[in-house]
């Protein structure tokens, strides 16, 4: 359990903090620069952040269900914060599938065609979901780490 319960409160520190340095203080700090120089910046941030961001997402399910069938004896006595977790756990994968797949290679296609406005539009979106994903992102946090108190 303590080698579970490590891997995967790294790996939540990890994706969690990443995504709040980049909303409260990457993008305000990012306002400074033209618009060309701020897509290429969030271009290059997704192309180092987000392969990080997977090996998360591997390390979360695995170990999230290695607790589970490994330490907790499988879904029947696991208490309830655990089967929310795993809602906004997947809720936040998914959203995070949605994110690499359209947004950001909306933003990665319009900078090499040179098309600011769709940059433009490309980044707001992202915006969006990685602004609901952190705040799904702290919300599980706190599911999973108080849980075992009031579940
Ligand atoms: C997709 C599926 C997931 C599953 C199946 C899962 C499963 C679990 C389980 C079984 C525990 C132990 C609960 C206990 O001992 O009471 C746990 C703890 C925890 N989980 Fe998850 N989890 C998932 C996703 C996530 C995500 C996405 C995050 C955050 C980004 C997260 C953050 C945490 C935290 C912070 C703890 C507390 C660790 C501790 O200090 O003991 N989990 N999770």
């Amino acid at each position: 359990m303590a080698f579970f319960v490590g891997l995967h409160t790294i790996a939540a520190v990890v994706w969690v903090g990443g995504m709040f340095l980049a909303y409260t203080a990457v993008r305000p700090a990012a306002m400074n620069l033209s618009p060309e120089e701020r897509f290429k910046l969030w271009k290059s941030i997704g192309a180092k952040f987000f392969p990080v961001v997977g090996v998360c997402c591997i390390i979360l399910v695995a170990t999230g269900y290695g607790m589970i069938f490994e330490a907790l004896g499988g879904f029947s006595s696991s208490g309830i914060h655990v089967h929310i977790m795993q809602g906004t756990g997947w809720l936040m994968i998914g959203l995070f599938g949605h994110l690499i797949s359209s947004p950001y290679r909306k933003l990665v296609r319009s900078l090499k065609n040179g098309n600011t406005q769709d940059s433009a539009k490309a980044l707001a979106s992202m915006r969006r979901v990685v602004g609901i994903n952190l705040l799904i992102g702290i919300a599980t946090i706190l599911i999973g780490a108080t849980g075992r108190y009031w579940a």
